[in-house]
């Protein structure tokens, strides 16, 4: 059956990746992190003393964005899709709280936006591909057969996040990933350029009661009443 686009959208943390990676490895899709895009520009700025002190020259990063070069690649082992910021594997770096806590900024410029959403609409242009981010169903695909608007309660997604980062060996408090998370979504659905929202025709999933298997199988549920492509 013919390809379609999935498009997940949704507040920090609450488990966009997961599913969208589930349903990139059931339907035989590509995936793509979206939100790690961004991220690596703001590691990329952070390790060449770009940012600091939390702060930064707009124009010095939009300077700087010729000088990186993103990359996608499946890892067989862990099964996910890993990104490599100027051919270095930086998927670990990526969840580092000190990217987590200037990435909105980063993303919130125009020029870093323009640059992002090209590169992601040229990954889906053959459709087959899952992407989640905050204005995939909005703005980077319209036209995406299926839209998600993923959500939970807040609590539940910071101990999603807190236990992501401790699997990681990384330490945060508690309320300081919660801090984190809440100013990210605020930053997120009021800057300017292609806030979060949700689009009209996306459907809203709360999956703050629900297993991983549970979403899943709803999602897959959802594309078959659809009549869309399951493998
Ligand atoms: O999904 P994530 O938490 O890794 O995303 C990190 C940040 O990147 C998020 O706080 C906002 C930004 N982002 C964005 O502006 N647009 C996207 N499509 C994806 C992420």
């Amino acid at each position: 059956m013919s390809k379609i686009t999935i498009a997940i959208d949704g507040y920090s943390s609450c488990g966009k990746s997961t599913l969208a990676k589930a349903l990139a490895a059931k339907l035989g899709y590509a995936y793509v992190d979206s939100g790690a895009m961004y991220r690596s520009v703001t590691l990329y700025a952070l390790r060449h003393g770009i940012i600091k002190d939390h702060g930064f020259l707009e124009d010095e990063i939009i300077k700087c964005l010729n000088d990186i070069n993103l990359a996608f690649q499946f890892n067989p082992n862990t099964k996910s899709s890993e990104t490599f910021l100027n051919s270095e594997n930086v998927e670990k770096e990526l969840r580092q709280m000190i990217v987590s806590e200037n990435v909105s900024k980063v993303s919130a410029i125009k020029a870093v936006r323009t640059k992002m959403i090209l590169i992601q609409r040229e990954l889906g242009k053959n459709k087959g591909i899952v992407m989640d981010g905050r204005d995939i169903g909005t703005n980077v695909f319209p036209d995406a057969e299926l839209k998600l608007f993923m959500t939970a309660d807040p609590d539940i997604r910071t101990q999603r996040r807190y236990d992501e980062l401790l699997s990681k060996g990384q330490h945060t408090a508690f309320l300081e990933v919660k801090k984190n998370l809440l100013e990210r979504d605020y930053e997120d659905t009021h800057r300017k350029e292609n806030p979060l929202t949700q689009a009209q025709d996306a459907i809203v999933l709360d999956n703050s009661e629900l297993s991983r298997e549970q979403q899943l199988e709803y999602v897959l549920k959802l594309i078959t009443d659809l009549t869309l492509s399951v493998n």
